[in-house]
């Protein structure tokens, strides 16, 4: 099973969308194994965001990420990393499809409701980055056999 981070980015909290989005996930048949709610800081900004600090929207993202609480989750699930990353869509919600997260909660490439992670290895390094061994929860699956096939893990 894959693991990945997803961060509900301030916007979501403040538009009390919480909910809705993890309510997708948990439907699609992912399973949350770790959350947490979390003050961002520079810092931390600083590298998550270490791809982007040469955009000229930098600072803007980085003020957004901090403007208010975001809830970082873990999903877990066969494949989970793409799963995830096409049910979050198009970076511009304005360009993102109907049915995907963004394309339905979203107007904007900054305001976009969720980070994803982008591949299995960015994900094992972004989840590093959130969380320690201890903030993840073992617990039974009972519904994997209506979810799965025995070769889907
Ligand atoms: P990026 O890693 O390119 O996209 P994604 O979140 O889909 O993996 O960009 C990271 C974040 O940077 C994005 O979620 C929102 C912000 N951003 C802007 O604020 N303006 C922009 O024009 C772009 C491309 C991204």
């Amino acid at each position: 099973m894959e693991r990945t981070l997803v961060i509900l980015k301030p916007g979501t909290v403040q538009r009390g969308l919480i909910g809705e989005v993890i309510s997708r996930f948990e439907k699609r048949g992912l399973k949350l194994v770790a959350m947490k709610m979390k003050q961002l800081t520079p810092e931390i900004l600083d590298v998550h965001y270490a791809h982007l600090a040469d955009k000229p929207f930098f600072n803007w993202l980085k003020d957004a990420m901090m403007a208010a609480p975001v809830i970082l989750c873990c999903w877990e699930g066969f494949e989970a990393v793409k799963v995830v990353r096409e049910m979050a869509g198009a970076t511009n919600g304005r360009k993102a499809v109907p049915g995907t997260i963004r394309g339905d909660y979203s107007v904007s490439s900054q305001e976009n409701i969720v980070h994803t992670s982008d591949s299995v290895e960015n994900a094992k390094i972004e989840l590093e980055r959130f969380f320690s061994p201890e903030d993840y929860c073992e617990y039974p699956s009972p519904l994997d056999k209506y979810l799965y096939a025995p070769d889907e893990h």
